[in-house]
């Protein structure tokens, strides 16, 4: 194996780095807004809304990320949105993060003790205020190793986006690839370095964990 190549063209990993780091920071952070719209709206007493949310997660899930991101990458086009390509990216992973973390916050919401929501009923707060001021807060909290955990996933499912030409890790090892002629050892580098940020961010969030749970 021959890892020369690396003098002279570590500088494209590098870039890719802060390209995964930053579309997976912007991912999670739509995710999140979007997670809990799709949440409350699942857990709505309205049928319909109920229905929109549920059909939503459930289509996201149910199709490959590979698929959605050319739909969208290639769909707007027609309907005459033109979007930067980084754009229809990080909107592409943000849709799709966003039903899973609907199910996150589903989850949290639902594990929470119902005498939270009924002591703040009682006490005559309306609905969406306790929903705002006393669940969500809480199971915000609880959730938070799992929100953790998604950024991990969507690091690693980042890589999709080199598809449509996004310059993150994947895409550099690729140009690197062609420009050596080392079929090889540049997805090497790559794997190396989605390892380091996923092993490194992993561990910093078992720690926080653990400080979460002894206070
Ligand atoms: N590889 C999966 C797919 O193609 C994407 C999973 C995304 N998961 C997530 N937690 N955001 O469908």
């Amino acid at each position: 194996m021959d890892f020369s190549f690396l003098q002279e063209y570590w500088s494209f990993f590098l870039k890719g780095a802060q390209w995964t780091i930053v579309l997976s920071i912007f991912t999670v952070f739509f995710g999140v807004i979007l997670g809990v719209v799709l949440a409350l709206m699942r857990l709505s007493k309205v049928k319909v809304v109920k229905f929109l949310a549920s059909a939503y997660i459930e289509f996201i899930r149910g199709t490959p990320l590979l698929v959605q991101i050319y739909l969208i990458y290639y769909a707007l086009p027609y309907a005459d949105i033109k979007l930067p390509d980084y754009v229809a990216a990080i909107l592409t992973l943000s849709l799709n993060s966003g039903a899973y973390i609907a199910e996150i916050f589903r989850a949290g919401i639902q594990n929470l003790d119902k005498g939270q929501m009924e002591a703040a009923r009682s006490l005559g707060m309306p609905h969406w205020m306790a929903m705002r001021h006393i669940v969500l807060p809480q199971a915000f909290r609880n959730i938070l190793p799992a929100l953790g955990n998604e950024l991990v996933v969507v690091i690693k499912e980042s890589s999709i986006v080199s598809v449509i030409g996004i310059m993150e890790i994947t895409y550099q090892a690729d140009t690197v690839r062609g420009i050596v002629f080392r079929p090889f050892e540049p997805l090497i580098v790559a794997a190396i370095m989605y390892f380091v940020l996923t092993f490194t961010l992993s561990k910093l969030l078992s720690r926080w964990e653990g400080r979460l749970h002894r206070t």
